[in-house]
Formats: structure tokens, sequence, C-alpha cells
């Protein structure tokens, strides 16, 4: 079970050395080793940027989803000014003190509120991260924070939950058609009853960055997660089992990563992608995720036609094997 130390994050806002709970044992690497990098975006040993609007933006998903389970979207159709307002509204939220920031603590069964990254309980050492989640509607929590003035903020996360999703389902259209999936098997896409979750994290400067970790290694358990990072450098893909490339925000571009789902249903072909989050010592980081999911009673399986390398699983099912199994998920359930 869940203890409250593993849900209530440290007063980082008081914090100006690194606590032995936040130490992690190996040197991580941090944003400041990055700062001259090179921006070339075709180079190839950056995530690809792939235009929305291109006409092979299909394929060139496809090739990205294969080799780096990653890639990041332009011309995605979200505003520009939606994304800044959430953005805004996130740093409101996690300025706020932190009392008021407690009221909206999540419980330890559940999954809505503020706390610790959730994958925290998984790992020996605390993360330099606070995190906000909202899973069905926000009001609920937010009026605890903001008792006579929540409206503002729902609207908002209402509204870019909305955004998302018509993203979300243009993109599983194209996957699935990238994988010669029938219609007639993806009926979910598109129905009322899937709201996804909306994650917001907040990474606060960091006295000894190199020592201190922003999110942990970890897989998504979503289909797939679109993440507007703001414009700090922090987020890491390991690429291709090999090496932790940085992913460098770019303007009006959003993150899209693969989930252990989508790795299921495309039979390992499109993987989930490993990430993690580094942090620095002078720039606080946010980002905002958005993790898309087929219904909790959907029942996932392979739907290519080869040998199928797992076993049906409902979402549901996955998500409890993956809480109390958190990096062998993936093999657990594989045949
Ligand atoms: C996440 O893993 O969901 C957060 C990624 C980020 O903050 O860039
Ligand atoms: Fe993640």
């Amino acid at each position: 079970p869940l203890h409250l130390r593993d849900i209530i994050p440290l007063d980082f806002s008081s914090a100006h050395s690194l606590p032995d709970s936040h130490a992690w044992s190996h040197s991580q690497p941090n944003d400041d080793d990055y700062v001259s990098f090179n921006d070339d975006a075709s180079s190839s040993s950056f995530i690809p940027i792939i235009d929305l609007m291109d006409p092979n933006a299909m394929e060139q998903i496809g090739h990205a989803c294969e080799k780096w389970g990653a890639f990041q979207l332009k011309n995605h159709g979200i505003p520009f000014c939606v994304i800044e307002d959430v953005e805004e509204e996130a740093k409101r939220l996690f300025a706020l003190p932190t009392e008021q920031k407690l009221k909206a603590l999540r419980s330890p069964g559940g999954a809505t509120g503020y706390g610790r990254a959730r994958i925290s309980p998984f790992f020996p050492k605390f993360m330099w991260h606070e995190g906000f989640t909202i899973i069905g509607s926000p009001s609920h929590d937010a009026k605890k924070i903001w008792p006579n003035d929540h409206a503002g903020f729902c609207d908002l996360m209402e509204n870019y939950e909305k955004q998302m999703k018509v993203l979300a389902e243009r993109l599983t259209q194209m996957m699935f058609s990238l994988m010669d999936i029938s219609e007639e098997k993806t009926k979910w896409v598109g129905a009322s009853n899937i709201s996804g979750a909306v994650q917001l994290n907040f990474y606060p400067s960091c006295p000894e960055p190199n020592r201190a970790m922003g999110l942990a290694p970890h897989t998504d358990t979503s289909l797939f997660t679109i993440l507007h990072q703001s414009r700090i450098t922090g987020l890491q893909i390991f690429k291709e089992g090999k090496e932790w490339v940085p992913v460098h925000p770019h303007p009006n571009t959003l993150v899209v990563h693969t989930g252990d789902l989508l790795h299921i249903i495309s039979n390992a072909r499109f993987r989930s992608a490993l990430h993690r989050v580094t942090v620095n010592s002078t720039r606080e980081r946010y980002s905002v995720a958005y993790f898309y999911s087929p219904p909790l009673d959907y029942v996932v399986s392979p739907l290519v036609d080869s040998v199928a390398r797992f076993r049906d699983v409902t979402v549901k099912e996955y998500i409890g094997i993956k809480a109390k199994n958190f990096g062998e998920a993936l093999s657990l359930i594989s045949t």
C-alpha cells in the first residue's frame, strides 16, 4: 500500500540542497550538458519533426514509431494560444503555496490530483518533480485549490482535452491504417466514452542536477502520449535500446511517443518509448502530457497478421499488471 510519503512532494521552494531522499547514486546528465546542441532537425541523431500537412506524414509517422517510438509534430491543428494558456495555468497551479496544493493531494489509491510522480513507488529515490493528474472532469480537485476561481482552469483543461482528443483520433487512424488494421476492429476510436487523461508536470530548478532525476525511466501505459514541453530541454528518449537522446523543444511542436498499448496492438512493431526527464540548475521546466487509450474494458491484442507475441488483455487488466510489476508488464503478457 502507498503511504503519504509516496505522494506528498518535497517543498522545493525551501530546498537549497539535495536531500539524500532525492540523491540518485549515478551521475545524471542534465540540460546544461546540451546547451550547444545542434538544432539541425534533419540530423539523424534527433527524433524526427513531422509536418502533419505533409502528404507523406503517415509514412513518416510509421517510420518514426518503428525506429524511435516517438516523433515531434508540427502543423498539428491545435492553436498555439490553447497550448500556451494551459502552460500558464500549470505555472499558476504549481506556484501556489504548498498548503494550498496539498488540499488537492491525490488519495493513496487514487490517480487524480496533486502529488509526486505516480511512478515514484517503483524507484528507491524520489524525483525532482511535482505533478497534477486530471482524469475525468477537473472541477472536483480544482475547486479545492481555487474555491472561487476554478471555472477558468476547468474550461481551459476541458477544451485542451477536447482538442487533444481530435488530434489523437486522427493519429490513431493513421497508425492503424499503416498497420492495415480494418475499421471493424477500431470502432472504439471516436467513441464518446474515451476522455483521456492529462498530466501537468513541474520540474523546479535543482541545486545538484547531476545527482537528481526529473522523472525516472519509464514507458507510458497509454496507446500513445501527446506532450507539450515548455522551452527547456529535459525530456530524453532511449534510442534503439542504446543511448539517451534529448528531445529539444521546438516552437508550436508537440511530442508524440508510443505507449505500451500500441506496442501490444502493433505486435511490437511500434515500440513503446522508454523516456526520462533530467533537470537543470537554473530553469524551471513545465510539461503537459495527454494520455490517449481505448476504454478500460477494451481487449488489447496484436491486430496485425503475424504470430501474436502478446496474449489478450483488457486495458484495465494491463493497468493492474503494470501497477504491480512496473518494468516487466510487457514481458509478463508475452506469449
Ligand atoms: C512524462 O514522461 O510524461 C513527462 C515527460 C516530460 O516532462 O517531458
Ligand atoms: Fe511518460
